[in-house]
């Protein structure tokens, strides 16, 4: 894949489908900022980076806080001149697994503060740092449950919605700056957020593995895959677009 000394953003690259996808990236040649609200994880992901002969450093910064995005960005084109690449991956599943009436308000504002206005703000300034450039790429990382139905998890369900739409009504408006906004959709996949979700029933696992016909859930370097090929000059005609990485379950 063409991401050689790219400078990349990842939120949400302390654990899971962000670690996989930076150190992806990293193994690609690109030149990975690693961010996530949690600084540990995120340093440890960069130092893998590292030892392993790329380039990467790690950032502390919560996507719900606007000032937190604009220092992200600013700190990066600083240090590395530009920024090629967004990947706003950071995500939280939600605490209630409850159906709409009984959906708490905290809840919700937390799911999507993080999920939805903290891809915006990621976008916003991303974008205007892109059109100095006349050039990037953003990858926004949605879900199955941006494209269909799914219970007991309405504010995650308004959420990766709003991430699909968000990447198509972006990309319709920035196409002609040569900047590409797509979204990865990823089904089941292992991560501390799946734990979260098979944790509230003794049989979810079953339960979830009987509506994916490859019967397993995802890997985090899976997904990392696509990511990563939306983002590379590989994908280069493609906008506005989401992949559904799922083993099959949309179908
Ligand atoms: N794992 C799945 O089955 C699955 C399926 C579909 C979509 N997704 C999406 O993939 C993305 C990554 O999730 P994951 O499964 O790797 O989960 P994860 O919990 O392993 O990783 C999420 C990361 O986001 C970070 N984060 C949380 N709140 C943040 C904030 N306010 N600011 C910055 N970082 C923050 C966390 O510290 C964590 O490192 C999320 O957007 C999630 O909705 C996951």
């Amino acid at each position: 894949m063409d991401l050689e000394n790219k400078v990349v953003i990842i939120t949400g690259a302390g654990s899971g489908i962000g670690a996989a996808t930076a150190k992806l990236f990293g193994r690609h040649g690109a030149i990975v900022v690693a961010s996530d609200i949690n600084l540990e994880n995120a340093q440890n992901v960069a130092d893998v980076i590292k030892e392993a002969g790329g380039t990467a450093a790690a950032a502390k910064t919560d996507v719900t806080k606007f000032e937190e995005v604009q220092s992200l960005i600013a700190d990066t084109v600083k240090d590395y001149k530009r920024l090629d690449v967004m990947v706003n991956n950071a995500g939280i599943g939600g605490a209630n697994q409850k159906k709409t009436a009984e959906h708490t308000h905290e809840d919700w504002h937390k799911v999507i503060a993080v999920n939805q206005t903290g891809v915006f703000y990621c976008m916003q300034v991303a974008l205007q740092q892109m059109m100095k450039q006349e050039y990037g790429t953003i990858v926004n990382v949605a879900s199955l449950a941006g494209l269909k139905a799914s219970g007991n998890n309405l504010s995650y369900s308004a959420s990766k919605f709003a991430v699909v739409g968000m990447t198509k009504s972006a990309a319709l408006e920035y196409g002609h700056k040569n900047i590409r906004i797509n979204a990865v959709c990823p089904g089941y996949t292992h991560s501390a957020l799946l734990d979260q979700l098979l944790s509230a029933r003794d049989d979810m696992e079953e339960l979830l593995k009987r509506y994916i016909p490859m019967r397993r859930f995802g890997e985090a370097d899976e997904i990392a895959e696509a990511i990563c090929w939306l983002a590379s000059e590989n994908s280069k005609f493609m906008t506005g677009q989401t992949i559904t990485v799922d083993g099959g379950t949309s179908l």
